[in-house]
């Protein structure tokens, strides 16, 4: 890939267009956002995080003509088997806001043995060459930590303030930007998806 190829962003997220963002300031790539190109929403039928990356990704292929990147990912509890994972940024119902999906899973919760609260981010992030590509590109990231009921950080976006970090004790709301993307889901992904594409 030469470094001048335009690489669309497939994401109208602006929690996550950030964190990707800071993420890729120092690559060679030349990264614009979907929303530069009216990219419509598709809507995510997939059944797991990399069908719905896989979906967005070839939405935003198709219609700029660029190569894409996209992400899907979210929350799992482990003692809701897995639950809200894909659906995590439609918890409390289509369009609900990132505050009306917070305190719902609060209360789903809330009844859990404090033993019983861990929890994981998860981040599918995936590379399209083109919209037809039958070679995408995949990268994975898992950030593992434990869920409370106080919201606790201004930082982030989500459910960061209830997304608790025993290595920093703090939730990953109350970390600076730079530590979360180091640590994040999103930061492994991207760094292994952005490894991939530069020895293509
Ligand atoms: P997506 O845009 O369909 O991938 O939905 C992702 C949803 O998962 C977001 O709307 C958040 O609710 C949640 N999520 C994913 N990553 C993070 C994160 O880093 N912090 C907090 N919430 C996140």
């Amino acid at each position: 890939m030469t470094e001048k190829q335009k690489i669309v962003l497939a994401s109208n997220n602006p929690g996550k267009v950030r964190e990707i963002n800071a993420l890729l300031e120092d690559i060679s790539l030349n990264i614009r956002s979907q929303s530069e190109f009216n990219v419509p929403e598709v809507e995510e039928t997939g059944l797991s995080f990399v069908e719905n990356a896989l979906i967005k990704a070839r939405n935003a292929a198709s219609h700029t003509g660029n190569a894409t990147i996209a992400d899907d990912s979210g929350i799992e509890i482990l003692a809701l088997n897995g639950k809200p994972g894909i659906y995590s940024a439609r918890f409390a119902g289509v369009g609900a806001t990132d505050e009306a999906n917070l305190y719902k899973l609060i209360e789903e919760i809330k009844p859990l043995d404090e033993k019983n609260r861990q929890a994981r981010f998860v981040c599918l992030m995936v590379f399209l060459r083109h919209a037809d590509d039958p070679t995408p590109i995949i990268a994975q990231g898992i950030w593992d930590g434990v869920v409370i009921t106080e919201p606790r950080g201004e930082n982030g976006f989500g459910y960061d303030p209830i997304f608790y970090v025993p290595t920093h004790d703090c939730t990953s709301a109350e970390l600076p930007p730079e530590t979360k993307n180091q640590l994040s889901h999103r930061g492994q992904a991207l760094r292994s998806l952005i490894t991939q594409i530069n020895e293509m």
